[in-house]
């Protein structure tokens, strides 16, 4: 994981924009600084759709497990909404509102991203450089 721009404001690099075909998703289970410097596991989706891209905590609000219960499917058979695989609700792409199932009317908590050259970075957070979180 690269990190740029200033301390005040790091865009971490996730992955590159290729990385995730269109209208696909992919999770990452990253790692977050607290305020109080501890660190806290960040599991993160990723959604590309055309040139777009829209990222959520892999959390649903049904149960706080994570959505994809076999590992990256995150959409519905028809590959139009995010789905939580454990009880089936589904979400927006767009704006991870759940629209259909046992969270219906709660939203899927969003993920600041940017991209810079190609790559799709998190921004708005600290996250532990890979190197930190391996000891
Ligand atoms: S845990 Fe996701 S819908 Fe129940």
């Amino acid at each position: 994981m690269n990190e740029r721009g200033t301390q005040s404001n790091i865009a971490y690099a996730i992955c590159g924009f290729n990385d995730i075909p269109n209208q696909r998703a992919m999770g990452f289970h990253l790692m977050l600084v607290d305020e109080d410097g501890g660190y806290r596991p960040w599991p993160i989706v990723v959604v590309r759709w055309g040139k777009r891209v829209f990222a959520y905590l892999n959390k649903c609000p049904h149960t706080g497990v994570h959505l994809d219960w076999e590992r990256n499917q995150f959409f519905d058979p028809l590959g139009m909404r995010l789905m939580c695989g454990k009880h089936g609700s589904t979400f927006e792409l767009g704006t991870g509102r759940c629209v259909d199932g046992r969270c219906k009317g709660s939203s899927l908590t969003p993920v600041a991203l940017t991209v810079l050259d190609g790559e799709i970075c998190a921004t708005g957070v600290r996250l532990v450089e890979e190197e930190d979180s391996s000891g």
